[in-house]
């Protein structure tokens, strides 16, 4: 076993953290013998809550967990970390657009890029789940000049989980079989789910899915628009925002960064744009990537159907606009 990598989770007396911290506790994100030190941020009416958390994953007697050490000051979370989850922030209610909650949770992520700055490992790897995930990213990187603005990322990759699951219960084949759906833009109703490029074994290897589903016409329609409007479904009927898959996808997506992407397959993640496929450059825009050696790269050359091509439009100009939105808040 090697020496604890020092990991923080915001929000962690909140939903999401609660599912993630023992996901990453156990060693599925890191590795089974990567040893941790846990750094738990929450704000401080929290904190009695936060203690439970810590009682619990003591509770667990898992044998990585080197420390667990929960705080309300961003001083201390953020200090020598390697890895940090970023869920804290203010979650959507019923009936409410992601855009009303943008200028509250956007001073939340300008702070914590500040602390990121001065205290975080210049490695740090960020994955931003706290919504607006993709503009709260960009505005985390901004407010962190000396950590490269490629450790940012922002998670579309529940977005992704759902679209396999739609797909492999269209198809009835169990969920791992399919492989390379993607998401494009903003994690908002205006990403765009793209099944073009993704395929799956059907027993003798792997086929596109839009063969195996005969040009469905489903594939334009009602799998874009459930997979847009799940996280609203799971509100309507939990009455609290998606947690576990919420969870189980942040944990995905730092795994994949950490021992990177299997051949042949790609995951969708929000990083900063250099204008590929025709995105805005300089917002966080979700993407195909490959990744290798902890860093990803736009996979290039993919055909974008016809029919995605005007939202992928839409959701880059909601990107530009959020974007614009944000800075004024923060620079108020
Ligand atoms: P929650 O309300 O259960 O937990 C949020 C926690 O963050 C609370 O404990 C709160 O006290 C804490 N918090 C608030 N401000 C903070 C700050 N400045 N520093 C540290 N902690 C702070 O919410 P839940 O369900 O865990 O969701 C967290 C976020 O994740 C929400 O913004 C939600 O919209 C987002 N989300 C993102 C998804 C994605 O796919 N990107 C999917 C599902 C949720």
């Amino acid at each position: 076993m090697g020496s604890p990598i020092r990991v923080v989770v915001t929000g962690a007396a909140g939903q999401i953290a609660y599912s993630l911290l023992y996901q990453i506790a156990k060693g599925d994100v890191f590795g089974a013998d990567q040893p941790l030190i846990l750094h738990l941020l929450d704000i401080p009416p929290m904190m009695g809550v936060l203690g439970g958390v810590v009682m619990e994953i003591m509770d667990c007697a898992l044998p990585l967990v080197r420390e667990v050490i929960p705080t309300a000051d961003p001083a201390v979370a953020f200090k020598d970390v390697e890895a940090a989850f970023l869920v804290g922030a203010m979650p959507r209610k019923e009936g409410m657009e992601r855009k009303d909650l943008l200028s509250a949770n956007v001073k939340i992520f300008k702070v914590q890029g500040e602390a990121l700055d001065k205290y975080a490992k210049k490695t740090v790897k960020v994955l931003v789940v706290g919504n607006p995930a993709n503009t709260n990213a960009l505005i985390c990187s901004k407010y962190a000049p000396s950590i490269p603005r490629e450790n940012f990322t922002a998670m579309t990759r529940l977005d992704q989980n759902r679209g396999c699951s739609q797909i492999a219960d269209r198809l009835k084949v169990p969920v791992g079989q399919v492989k390379n759906v993607i998401i494009w833009g903003n994690h908002s109703a205006t990403q765009v789910p793209d099944a073009n490029s993704a395929t799956v074994d059907l027993g003798s290897g792997h086929v596109p899915v839009v063969e195996a589903l005969k040009n469905d016409e489903w594939l334009k329609g009602e799998f874009i628009t459930t997979v847009q409007k799940r996280g609203a479904a799971v509100i309507a009927a939990r009455k609290m925002s998606s947690a576990m898959s919420a969870a189980k996808a942040a944990g995905d997506h730092m795994h994949d960064i950490w021992h990177g992407t299997p051949p042949g397959s790609f995951v969708s993640m929000g990083v900063i744009s250099d204008g590929s496929y025709g995105a805005p450059n300089d917002v966080i825009f979700s993407f195909p990537v490959t990744i290798a050696n902890k860093e990803w790269k736009i996979v290039q050359g993919l055909d974008i159907p016809s029919h995605a091509k005007p939202l992928l439009e839409a959701t880059g100009k909601e990107l530009l606009e959020e974007k614009t939105e944000a800075l004024a808040v923060c620079e108020h």
